[in-house]
């Protein structure tokens, strides 16, 4: 069990040219955000798995129970603030030629602490989506009109739930990415939900150097050129030290 940061991916860091950081719910753990696996748990709502209330199948059949549960959600994450792990992270987007940050986290917690040009694989609980014309409604600033201005529609999360597409473009983006880094790390992500977990593959296959952090070993862990078995808080901030 590797919990110290190597010479070699030390090395890879000064000299890294294109870097790629996909993060998951475990990168927000420290900051008090529940994650939704790990620890052998799954996240219940109501007596519902998290995956059956995060549900396209059930924003069809009952959108203000969608609603409730990211109302919930938005009122833990409304007290919450990011950790080191996102700082280090913020940091790290001009320390490289180019780099890039792909989360699959819905809280927009690297962007509180400074990340730009967050590519959000599933969306944001900040914001709202008219169902029907799409047009976006941030709630950050003030709560969601009851229909959309524009088409009168009901608005939902713009939350990409199970079942659902990711967002136009978001994913292709990510990929082209991944097909140029020369560093990708994969941080707090139980790896196992897809396209996501695919994108350190295709870094892998482009010749990119894989560091997975994560206190536990996952699906990726034997692609990783190295893993780290610890806390993002307290691993990433190593890192450029
Ligand atoms: N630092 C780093 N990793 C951590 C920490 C920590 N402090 N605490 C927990 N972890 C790890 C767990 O070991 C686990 O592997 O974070 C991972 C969290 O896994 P999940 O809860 O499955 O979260 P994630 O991988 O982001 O889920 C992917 O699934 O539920 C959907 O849409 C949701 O975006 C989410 C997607």
């Amino acid at each position: 069990m590797q919990t110290s940061i190597s010479a070699e991916l030390r090395r890879r860091f000064t000299q890294a040219k294109r870097v790629l950081v996909l993060t998951g719910a475990g990168v927000s753990a420290e900051s008090g955000v529940p994650t939704f696996r790990g620890g052998g748990q799954t996240a219940v709502w109501k007596g519902m798995p998290f995956d059956v209330i995060s549900s396209g199948e059930m924003l069809e059949r009952n959108l203000p129970a969608v609603w409730e549960w990211f109302d919930y959600r938005r009122g833990v994450l409304s007290s919450l603030e990011p950790n080191p792990a996102h700082y280090e992270i913020a940091g790290w987007q001009d320390q490289f030629p180019e780099f890039t940050l792909v989360t699959q986290n819905v809280d927009g917690l690297h962007q509180k602490a400074g990340s730009r040009d967050v590519i959000e694989l599933h969306g944001n609980v900040w914001r709202a989506r008219c169902t029907v014309c799409r047009l976006h409604h941030d709630m950050a600033q003030s709560t969601r009109p009851e229909a959309c201005p524009s088409c009168g529609n009901a608005f939902r999360p713009d939350v990409v739930l199970f079942g659902e597409m990711l967002p136009p473009g978001a994913f292709e983006l990510a990929s082209s990415k991944a097909a140029e880094c020369d560093l990708c790390f994969v941080i707090g992500t139980s790896a196992l939900v897809y396209p996501a977990a695919g994108l350190p593959k295709i870094a892998k296959q482009a010749g990119a150097y894989i560091c997975e952090i994560n206190p536990e070993r996952t699906p990726l862990s034997d692609l990783c050129d190295e893993v780290i078995t610890g806390k993002a808080g307290e691993v990433v901030t190593q890192i450029s030290k």
